[in-house]
């Protein structure tokens, strides 16, 4: 049992191996960026507990860590929920409570997501109860099941939400929108736990993950799943092609963890500095009473429209 001070007063844990031996409950983390998640958290002595929606992607992620995990002497759990319910997210948090009874929740990554939505002049309700349900409300449920017993637990701990580089700049689609609340929702989080658990943001330019596909997952309520039509399948193969590789998010996470870093800008190699510029252009057009503009990317042109 772990003792002492747990406050995070630099919003960081200056030695992060204080979080080992805890749980790493991440959403999304069958795929992508939550997986990366899982293995960074493994490889720092984390148990991580998987949460997803895809109960197939969920049962090979438990068996992609497996190795690493025995290696490292921690357990991988997998729980399948999906995030845009509350009381799904309720159960879950009982069941996390019940399989491992006393061990810490150290670190709570509220990933899950979906690259959904079209246009806020196009939308359906179905469209923006889907997008906001699993981007805003999803974060909002992972926060009230979880927090409030991290900040009672005897033990360090950190949440990370996973917004986007659309979160920063001038919002662009329902899934800006969704984004720009995600961040909206963790500085209030950090407001309310500040000094007791870290807060951090990770807002990532494109990362090679299954992001474009995601209305594969939209649930019967939403109006079902969608398929995506081979133009999204070649933008999705450029994602794989030419994203950064998700373990980089990962890594960018716990070294904010460890420094106290809130808006995790994750930048790509390739295009080094345009979430910063996004969000200075922003930030600029407020201030200087310009209009809202998204400055160009060739990067994120190549991804979009690029002929493959
Ligand atoms: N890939 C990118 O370029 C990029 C860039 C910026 C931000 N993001 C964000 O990163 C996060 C992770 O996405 P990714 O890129 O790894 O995509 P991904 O599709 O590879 O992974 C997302 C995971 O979330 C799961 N999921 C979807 N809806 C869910 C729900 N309702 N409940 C539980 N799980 C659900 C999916 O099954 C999938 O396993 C998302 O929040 C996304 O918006 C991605």
């Amino acid at each position: 049992m772990m003792t002492g001070n747990h406050n995070a007063t630099e919003n960081a844990h200056p030695d992060p191996t204080v979080l080992a031996g805890g749980m790493a409950v991440i959403t999304g983390g069958a795929s992508g960026i939550g997986f990366a998640l899982a293995e960074a958290a493994v490889a720092r002595g984390l148990h991580p507990a998987l949460v997803d929606i895809e109960q197939e992607a969920l049962a090979t992620a438990e068996r992609r860590l497996q190795a690493a995990a025995d290696a490292a002497g921690v357990e991988v759990a997998g729980f399948r929920a999906d995030v845009s319910v509350s009381a799904e997210v309720d159960a879950l948090a009982e069941k996390v409570r019940e399989r491992f009874p006393g061990r810490p929740i150290s670190l709570l990554c509220c990933n899950a997501g979906v690259g959904a939505g079209g246009g806020v002049t196009t939308a359906s309700d179905a469209d923006w109860a889907f997008v906001l349900g699993v981007n805003l409300l999803g974060v909002a449920h992972c926060v009230r099941a979880f927090v409030p017993g991290m900040l009672r637990q005897d033990a360090p701990g950190s949440v990370v939400a996973t917004s986007s580089q659309d979160g920063l700049c001038a919002a662009q689609g329902v899934y800006g929108v969704s984004k720009h609340a995600c961040v909206a929702l963790t500085e209030a989080l950090h407001g309310e736990v500040r000094d007791r658990l870290s807060v951090h943001v990770l807002c990532p330019n494109v990362v090679a993950t299954n992001i474009v596909t995601s209305v594969r997952n939209r649930p019967e309520r939403f109006g079902g799943p969608v398929d995506t039509g081979e133009q999204a399948r070649r933008v999705q193969d450029r994602f794989k092609a030419l994203g950064m590789p998700p373990a980089r998010c990962a890594k960018m996470v716990f070294d904010a963890i460890q420094t106290g870093v809130f808006y995790i800008l994750a930048e790509a190699e390739e295009d080094p500095g345009y979430v910063r510029l996004e969000a200075e252009t922003r930030m600029n057009a407020i201030l200087n009473g310009t209009r809202p503009y998204r400055p160009r990317s060739e990067f994120i042109a190549k991804v979009f429209t690029a002929p493959m």
